[in-house]
C-alpha cells in the first residue's frame, strides 16, 4: 500500500447526477449529428483540462467523422481572477491546423465567459469554415463578456461545482456526479489557485 491515511470525505452534494449527465450528453450529441449531417469531417476540441470526461463522453456518441484537439489554456482562482478579469492565456495549443475545418469547442463550464471567448477569438483567426461552441455546464449569474454557446448541457447557480472532470484545485475531477463544494467545508484552500482549466 502506497501511503498511509485514507483520503478525506468530499464535502460535496450532487447537482446533476451521472444519469441526467448521460442523458443530456446523448441529446447534445444527437443534435449535434443531425444539424452537422453530411460534413467530410469535425474538429472536436477538448479544452483541458476540465472536458475530458465529457469529451470522452460526447466524442463516442458523436457519428459525424471527426478528429479530436486538444487545447490547454490558464484559468485563476476566484481571489485572483475577479483582480484579472480576462487574463486568460494559452499554454498549450492543438497540432494540426484548422483552417477550412468544421471546429466545435468543447469546454467543461462558462463561468465569466472570458475563457471561451478567449478561444473563439484565437481559433476564428485561424480562418475554420464553421466554429461553434458546446459547454456541459453554464453559470449564467456570473457571465461578464458575451460568449455564445451553441450546444448547452445544463445552466447552473452560481456555485463552485466538481466531477465529471470539473475540479477544485485539483481534486475531485473523477466523481461521476457533478457535485457542489460546499464552501463551509472547503474554504480554506478553494482560493488564489493558478491552475490548467
Ligand atoms: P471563465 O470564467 O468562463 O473564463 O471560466 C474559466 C475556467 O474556470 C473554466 O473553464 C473552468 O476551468 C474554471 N471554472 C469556473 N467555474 C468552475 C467550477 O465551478 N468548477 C470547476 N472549474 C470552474
Ligand atoms: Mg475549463
Amino acid at each position: 500500500m502506497v501511503g498511509g491515511m485514507a483520503p478525506t470525505s468530499p464535502a460535496t452534494e450532487p447537482l446533476i447526477t451521472a444519469t441526467q449527465i448521460a442523458a443530456r450528453v446523448d441529446e447534445l450529441a444527437s443534435e449535434i449529428n443531425q444539424e452537422y449531417e453530411g460534413v467530410d469531417e469535425l474538429v472536436l476540441i477538448g479544452v483541458l483540462k476540465g472536458s475530458f470526461i465529457f469529451l470522452a463522453d460526447l466524442a463516442r456518441r458523436i457519428t459525424v467523422p471527426h478528429r479530436i484537439e486538444f487545447i490547454a489554456v490558464s484559468s485563476y482562482g476566484a481571489t485572483e481572477r475577479t483582480d484579472h478579469p480576462g487574463d486568460v492565456r494559452l499554454i498549450m495549443d492543438i497540432r494540426h491546423p484548422v483552417n477550412g475545418a468544421h471546429v466545435l469547442l468543447v469546454e467543461d463550464i462558462v463561468d465569466t465567459g472570458y475563457t471561451i471567448a478567449y478561444l473563439q477569438r484565437l481559433i476564428s483567426a485561424r480562418g475554420p469554415a464553421s466554429l461553434r461552441t458546446c459547454a456541459l455546464v453554464r453559470k449564467l449569474e456570473r457571465a461578464e463578456i458575451e460568449a455564445p454557446v451553441d450546444y448547452l448541457g445544463f445552466d447552473i447557480p452560481d456555485v463552485w461545482v466538481v466531477g465529471y472532470g470539473l475540479d477544485w484545485a485539483e481534486r475531485f475531477r473523477t466523481l461521476p456526479d457533478i457535485c457542489v463544494v460546499d464552501p463551509n467545508k472547503s474554504a480554506t484552500e478553494s482560493d488564489d489557485e493558478v491552475g490548467i482549466s
